[in-house]
């Protein structure tokens, strides 16, 4: 398993062009099932869970073309199966995806359960309370969900907690339900927005994008000829970088970003004392030498600030001036974070869903390993500043979200090296 080791110390300065959404990409991938006309998806990042999604996708025996410049090309006419196996789905959830396509179109779909989570239990309740309302009939056996149905039909589905891959899910098995679907209390992120986007290319009919009530009338087929969708940029790897640069004391610019996806993010750098000038599609960080404020914040669902961004925060709260809280309320147990922290010398005590970070004026190195996906970048981002080699180890979690950290951050400036074991 690779590691990364970070020598700490470095501002970052420069410039860097932000990858292709995770999780937008991901969705976007799974419609693909929803029609049987060859479709071609452009800004696909790099990314392991791409791969993953790629390979679930093959093995049902869909016919996927990469090219150098990661245009993805896909043909789902060639489906003989209809199984998303345990394999896979354990090491990405959001393979879970695929169950709403697939009982839409082909009226049967074989979808492992998804286990427990390393940040919380994350059920998929309302992903098949959904479908079971638009018709479909549910059996879990054998750890599978075994879904099928002749036709879905439309339904008023209102979701009791708003769920980003349940509304994708539920929107993009309504496309081709008989009749018209409402999803009330549906997830607003970008990434839901994108694939409705992407959905009505191909032939849906979809209102309401970007809000909480979603109507979708249900369409008999899908798929556009020549139709060719590129994936919006990622948010998160955005703010990732730009907390990078904030707590070096840096200057960077990131480009080819939505700066209006990150409203939430922005003025909580602003307030932790960075100069942000914004474009079209590029977005300028300056900490002018300083080292950042203490910022607390509370995660919510989009537009509030991202569950996803939280643990990149805790690590610039650990050597800001001052004390801050950060309330998680998306997910139980998204803390592991804290612990590795906490060995490099942060001062963070855990209160239930809040860590109280008092800043400290220097991190320590020292070996460091993380469960989840931004909690490893964000222990990436501790090493930055921590006196001597970092090393993080189980970088499979990074290399699962994030399109080649390691050069994108050495671009910047920072000395850090990718070490096979
Ligand atoms: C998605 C994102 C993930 C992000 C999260 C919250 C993808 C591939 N992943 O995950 O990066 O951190 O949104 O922004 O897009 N819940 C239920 N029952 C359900 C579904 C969800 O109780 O059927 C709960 C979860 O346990 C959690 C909350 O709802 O507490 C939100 O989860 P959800 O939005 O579904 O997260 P994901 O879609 O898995």
């Amino acid at each position: 398993m690779d590691k990364l080791i970070i020598t700490g110390g470095e501002k970052l300065s420069g410039e860097l062009r932000i990858s292709g959404a995770k999780n937008s990409a991901l969705p976007i991938l799974a419609a693909t099932l929803l029609s049987k006309i060859p479709v071609s998806i452009g800004n696909i990042p790099h990314l392991h869970d791409i791969t993953t999604t790629m390979e679930l996708l093959g093995r049902m025996g869909v016919q996927l073309v990469v090219d150098e410049k990661m245009n993805v090309e896909v043909d789902a006419s060639t489906i003989k199966n209809f199984e998303a196996p345990y394999e896979l789905v354990r090491t990405m959830r959001a393979s879970i995806l695929v169950l709403g396509p697939l009982v839409a179109h082909y009226g049967t779909a074989h979808v492992s359960f998804p286990g427990g989570c390393a940040i919380g239990t994350r059920p998929v309740d309302l992903h098949l309370d959904g479908l079971i309302k638009m018709g479909a009939e549910i059996k879990i056996e054998g750890g599978y969900i075994h879904a099928k149905a002749d036709r879905l039909k439309g339904a008023r589905l209102v979701l009791e907690k708003i769920t980003v891959t349940g509304t994708e899910n539920l929107m993009m098995a309504a496309t081709l339900a008989e009749g018209t679907t409402i999803i009330e209390n549906a997830a607003k992120e970008p990434e839901v927005s994108d694939l409705a986007y992407f959905l009505n290319k191909m032939g849906a009919k979809i209102s309401g994008i970007g809000t909480d009530i979603l109507e979708i009338e249900g369409v008999d087929q899908l798929g556009t000829e020549n139709l060719h969708f590129d994936i919006l940029p990622d948010r998160i790897e955005t703010g990732t970088y730009l907390v990078a640069a904030a707590m070096t004391g840096g200057q960077i610019t990131v480009k080819n970003t939505r700066p209006n996806t990150l409203d939430a993010v922005l003025e909580k750098l602003k307030e932790a004392g960075a100069e942000i000038t914004t474009g079209e599609d590029w977005i300028k960080l300056d900490m002018k030498d300083k080292k950042p404020h203490s910022v607390s914040v509370r995660t919510a669902p989009y537009p509030a600030f991202p569950t996803d961004m939280q643990a990149q925060f805790t690590a610039m709260n650990s050597i800001a001036d001052g004390v801050s809280v950060i309330t998680e309320t998306v997910f139980e147990n998204r803390f592991m974070h804290v612990q590795e922290m906490q060995r490099m010398g942060a001062d963070i005590t855990l209160e239930s869903n809040n860590a109280i970070c008092r800043g400290v004026n220097n991190l320590t190195a020292a070996p460091v390993m993380a469960t989840d996906l931004r909690a490893s970048a964000s222990l990436v981002l501790a090493g930055l500043v921590a006196k001597g080699d970092t090393l993080v180890d189980r970088i499979y979690h990074i290399d699962r979200g994030y399109d080649h950290i390691e050069e994108k951050l050495a671009q910047l400036g920072a000395t850090i090296r990718r070490v096979p074991n």
